[in-house]
């Protein structure tokens, strides 16, 4: 299965996997499911946006029967913020309004739906891009990981984007060693830790 599963842009009928794929990898790594009264939390954040406003810079991974895993990216953080503000926060904002939270979790992500994070300018000169990759456990381990990371290298660079950043939560230190393989450095630890790349 894993060894016939292919790499492809990802559509609009990708979001539900990407979804749920989210959730899945949303605790430092493992699955979260537990941890949000709504399983689209964390994916309104830090999966679905991306493929909804800068589509060109979305991947999955397809085993045939729909996404496995996945590669999102801004080329351009801070332009993506302002555009989340005007394409993407006030919906979802709509959609979270009634909900009461019952978890820690679900308090974090709503307030971040509320204010989103702001990234340190002095970071974005040099790194303006951002990612995330997630791919559920039957696909780790395989070189996937690796592979959705150079499709997503090569898209920034065709665009001719200079650098590009990444957050590791602390709790999620386990996975550094996979992005130093890879070429990231760490470049900043205000909480999570940052590692970039230039391109
Ligand atoms: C982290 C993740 C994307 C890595 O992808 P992967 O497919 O498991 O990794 P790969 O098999 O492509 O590994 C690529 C290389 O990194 C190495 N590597 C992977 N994890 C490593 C680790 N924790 N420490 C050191 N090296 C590591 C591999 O040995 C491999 O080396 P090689 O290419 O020289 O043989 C994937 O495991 C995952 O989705 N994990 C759960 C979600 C998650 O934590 N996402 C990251 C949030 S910041």
């Amino acid at each position: 299965m894993a060894d016939t599963a292919v790499i492809r842009p990802a559509t609009e009928a990708d979001r539900p996997a990407l979804y749920e794929i989210c959730l899945r990898t949303a605790d430092n790594g493992s699955d979260a499911s537990h941890l949000y009264s709504e399983p689209r939390l964390p994916g309104f954040i830090w999966a679905v946006p991306y493929q909804a406003v800068v589509p060109d810079f979305a991947f999955v991974l397809d085993a045939g029967a729909g996404p496995v895993g996945y590669v999102v990216a801004a080329p351009d953080t801070a332009a993506f913020a302002d555009r989340l503000e005007r394409e993407w926060w006030p919906d979802v904002r709509r959609l979270v309004g009634g909900l009461t939270p019952h978890t820690a979790n679900d308090e974090r992500v709503l307030a971040l739906i509320r204010r989103p994070e702001t990234k340190d300018p002095a970071m974005l000169a040099d790194y303006p891009a951002h990612l995330h990759i997630n791919l559920l456990p039957l696909f780790q381990s395989s070189g996937w990981g690796r592979r959705l990371v150079e499709t997503e290298l090569a898209a920034l660079r065709a665009k001719g984007v200079p650098g590009l950043h990444l957050g590791v939560s602390a709790g999620n230190a386990k996975v550094i060693g996979f992005y130093e393989k890879l070429g990231f450095r760490e470049i900043a630890r205000p909480a999570s830790i940052y590692m970039g790349m230039r391109l």
